[in-house]
């Protein structure tokens, strides 16, 4: 069965579905299984990373899958380690290799690392990368305005897309803010907290039973109308229909407000403040 699901344009044109298949912890043929599932069920837009260390396993179920790879968009991400120009460079090539593909549709630098401060010739590799066709749109994430500015001010190339934490418990409103004043797609990483476990709360479960949907449903709804891309993952088929079963309701603005206000300064799942945390 196939279930369609909205889509964006991108600041440089690629489109993307507004519901993505995170895919953290999904490896090998349980993984492949799993990812094959989400194609079939509609799933079009794959979220990896070379520290996931399962490109191979998503390459893998995109083969095995009957829909066209020009109908899919497959993300991956430039590990801290590989930052400077050269060895970004290699990475992407690799990262190619992994995943036996042509290209990737989205390739992001994972985080901005400022105290190693060498982003700036990570973006530039990104952008050479993109020129010579190995993919077709370039981001972030976790950058803080700052970052992207400098970005802006030494290569002249502004992302498409930060992929950033966000759930009820850190709604980034401001972040938010600043990627629609330059057109930066806003993509959501742990929409559930990293678990569904922290969302079963009253505010949430009032609003599920009000509009007969679950929990999980009714946290994707608040994303996809905040205007974010969210990438929840899942490894069961079951959760994975009813996490892209979200388009035939919608939530009124005491309800989107409800949850935005669930938002506490210290809501980050593991205090990953990207001013200061760095990751290789
Ligand atoms: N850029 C970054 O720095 C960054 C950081 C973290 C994550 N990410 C990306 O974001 C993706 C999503 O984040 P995440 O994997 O950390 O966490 P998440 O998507 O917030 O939550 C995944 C957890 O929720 C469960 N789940 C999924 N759907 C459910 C449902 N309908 N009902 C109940 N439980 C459900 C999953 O279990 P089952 O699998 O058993 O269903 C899994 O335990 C990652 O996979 C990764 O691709 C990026």
């Amino acid at each position: 069965m196939r279930n369609s699901i909205p889509e964006m344009t991108l600041n440089d044109g690629l489109t993307l579905p507004v519901i993505g298949l995170g895919t953290y912890k999904l490896k090998g043929n349980e993984g492949v299984a799993a990812i094959q599932s989400a194609i079939d069920m509609g799933y079009r837009l794959l979220d990896s990373a070379y520290n996931y260390e399962n490109e191979g396993t998503v390459g893998e179920a995109v083969r095995r899958s009957s829909v066209p790879r020009s109908e899919l968009r497959i993300t991956s991400k430039l590990p801290g380690r590989y930052q400077e120009y050269d060895k970004a460079v290699t990475a992407i090539q690799e990262s190619i290799y992994r995943a036996n593909l042509d290209y990737y549709d989205l390739y992001l630098i994972h985080w901005p690392n400022p105290i190693q401060d060498k982003y700036v010739e990570a973006w530039q590799a990104l952008i050479d990368a993109k020129k010579w066709g190995l993919i077709r749109s370039i981001g972030v994430c976790n950058f803080l305005p700052e970052h992207i500015e400098r970005l802006e001010q030494e290569t002249g190339v502004i992302p498409s897309i930060n992929q950033i934490e966000l759930h009820p418990f850190f709604n980034q409103e401001e972040q938010r803010k600043y990627h629609e004043e330059k057109s930066i797609a806003t993509e959501s990483w742990s929409p559930f907290t990293r678990g569904f476990k922290d969302l079963q709360i009253d505010t949430l479960q009032t609003i599920a039973e009000r509009h007969s949907k679950s929990i999980p449903q009714i946290v994707l709804r608040w994303h996809y109308q905040l205007g974010a891309i969210s990438i929840p993952k899942s490894a069961s088929p079951a959760r994975q229909l009813e996490n892209i079963s979200i388009f035939d309701f919608s939530l009124n603005e005491t309800e989107m407000g409800m949850i935005s206000q669930l938002t506490r300064t210290d809501g980050r799942i593991a205090n990953q403040d990207p001013a200061v945390y760095e990751e290789f």
